[in-house]
């Protein structure tokens, strides 16, 4: 089976994201009718939740070719404008990490989204004058991981702005037996749960953490993969019980050892741990706040209650 088919093709093959997909599919279909290009999709959320799969889903669904590059590819507006120029009509061009262009490549963008057009300055000095190219009318997808990272005008120029919100546990269940089936990996129910509790509502980690226990199924279990040996295997990935791995286990102990539960202030907690602010800005702690692990507060983070305890750990005097 090729690796490739374990994105979802189809709309209707996406588990999850329901609001975005039913949404979605009426803005693709009535674009389909009208015969013109979907209006430009800012898709934003954690890491791993689906925005490059579901835009390879848009451009297959609308039937066109799709492009993919992403900020820090694209250095200078000549780079913008040889992606630009490259482009047939209807195509989609997914920018990942959009957050990431600069100022001058913001600049060649606007024009070309707004009015399908680019504004090339040839010559310099005294004989300096712009011409203006056409270009093919196009999709622009964005994505990056918080929306307020975006300039306000490029983010206004996006007809359609869709947040992805971490799964539920039947989903990413879904997602595993899916991915299981794709890979012919044999998988019970049970199995497909446990590892769906323990992927932080992310199928990218749900779909690694199945590849990692299929492994240990194959060498010690002739393959299939029940929940046993995925309570095994996740032991020695060292994946706990809420998913949390070695540097969540870092980042939350940092602050009950370190900071006597804080609140501290989160460029204190990088440098404890090694890890870049940005890194645990947009990774780690969207998800240690979403399961309440983490209260973010004017003076700092704070690790709540439910961290003492899921550690096993007394709390000091007079933390709330
Ligand atoms: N694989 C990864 N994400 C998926 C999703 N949302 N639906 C189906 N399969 C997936």
């Amino acid at each position: 089976v090729m690796e490739g088919s374990i994105r979802p093709q189809k709309l209707a093959e996406y588990i999850g994201q329901e609001q975005v997909k039913e949404n979605l599919s009426v803005f693709i279909e009535a674009a389909k009718q009208r015969q013109e290009p979907l209006d430009h999709v800012l898709l934003y959320g954690p890491p791993g939740l689906g925005k490059t799969t579901l835009s390879m889903i848009i451009a297959n669904e609308m039937g066109v070719n799709i492009r993919t590059t992403s900020g820090p590819a694209i250095e200078r507006p000549g780079d913008l404008a040889a992606v630009l120029t490259a482009l047939e009509a209807g195509d989609v061009l997914f920018i990942d990490e959009i957050h990431r262009l600069n100022r001058h490549v913001e600049e060649v963008l606007y024009p070309a989204m707004e009015d399908f057009c680019l504004d090339i300055v040839l010559g310099k000095g005294d004989t300096a004058h712009s011409v203006r190219l056409d270009l093919p009318p196009f999709t622009l997808i964005g994505a990056t991981t918080r929306a307020g990272y975006l300039s306000p005008p490029l983010r206004d120029r996006f007809g359609v702005v869709s947040r992805l919100q971490y799964y539920t546990t039947e989903e990413l269940a879904f997602i595993v037996k899916r991915t299981a089936q794709v890979l012919c990996a044999p998988i019970e129910d049970e199995a497909a749960y446990e590892i769906a509790r323990r992927a932080r509502g992310t199928p990218r980690i749900a779909n690694r953490l199945l590849r990692r226990i299929r492994d240990f199924a194959q060498v010690t279990n002739d393959g299939v993969i029940n929940q046993i040996v995925t309570r095994e295997a996740l032991k020695r990935l060292q994946v706990d019980e809420r998913g949390l791995d070695h540097i969540d286990h870092q980042l939350l102990r940092g602050i009950i050892e370190k900071f006597n539960g804080g609140p501290v202030g989160l460029d204190t907690i990088a440098a404890t741990i090694g890890e870049e602010r940005h890194t645990i800005e947009d990774v780690y702690e969207p998800y240690l706040l979403q399961i309440g692990f983490i209260q973010r507060t004017p003076r700092g983070r704070m690790a709540t209650a439910a961290v003492y305890e899921h550690f096993n750990i007394e709390r000091p005097e007079g933390h709330v």
